[in-house]
């Protein structure tokens, strides 16, 4: 039987952590099996690129670069840890996922979108989500609840301005406008019990329906 792969995706700040973990929990509660990853990094190999990449070493060696690391890690990923869990019957969380790099590193970054999107192809080999959800944020919001929330200095990329996370909003919002029956978008700027409950309650709709069709996915 083939399990279930939802990612995350959204701005800076926008809670996707705090959802993820309440919807693993609440799924497991009701007996399935949860594999909790993210991104980039996820797999042995691609968390050892992560650092690469968030440290920011690869910057000065261009977006072409980067956005290939960020390939090369989300492969690793698929391959080692996410289709694997999948096959086996698991329901995967990923925290981001390829439409973080559609949009961070193509509409709202420095490359050629046709770039990044063969890039992507690539790269997850036909792992495409069950189910996207995408955490919809108003930037300056996002920012002051990640400004809060951080330990440490601003990683590479949450050091941009606030009109850089517009776009990148913008993009994620294009992308869930472009494919509706992957992506729903979720009014990140709720009571976060609220926010839990609709996400759980659409993910119960989604394995139900998916189970009843009978996912193609081996
Ligand atoms: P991370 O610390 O994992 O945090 P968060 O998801 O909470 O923002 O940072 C990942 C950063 O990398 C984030 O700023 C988005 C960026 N990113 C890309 O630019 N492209 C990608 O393909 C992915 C997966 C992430």
């Amino acid at each position: 039987m083939s399990g279930f792969f939802i990612t995350f995706e959204g701005g800076e700040g926008a809670g996707k952590s705090t959802q993820m973990a309440s919807l693993a929990a609440s799924l497991k509660t009701l007996g399935q099996d949860v594999v909790m990853t993210r991104e980039p990094g996820g797999s042995p190999g691609a968390e050892a690129v992560r650092h690469v990449i968030l440290s920011g070493m690869a910057e000065p060696f261009g977006a072409e670069m980067e956005a290939i690391l960020f390939a090369t890690s989300r492969n690793d990923h698929v391959e080692q840890v996410i289709r694997p869990a999948v096959a086996a019957g698991k329901t995967v969380i990923c925290d981001r996922f390829a439409d973080s790099s559609r949009v961070y590193q193509g509409m709202s970054g420095a490359l050629n979108y046709e770039f990044v999107e063969q890039l992507q192809l690539l790269a997850i080999n036909g792992m495409v989500p069950d189910l996207t959800i995408i955490m919809d944020i108003d930037p300056k919001i996002g920012l002051e609840r990640a400004a809060i929330r951080r330990a440490g200095p601003a990683d590479r990329f949450e050091k941009e301005t606030v009109a850089m996370h517009q776009k990148r909003r913008d993009g994620f919002l294009t992308i869930a406008k472009r494919e509706p029956g992957r992506c729903v978008v979720i009014d990140a700027n709720q009571d976060q019990g609220i926010i839990a409950a609709d996400i759980l309650a659409l993910v119960n709709l989604r394995l139900g329906n998916v189970k009843g069709q009978g996912n193609e996915r081996t």
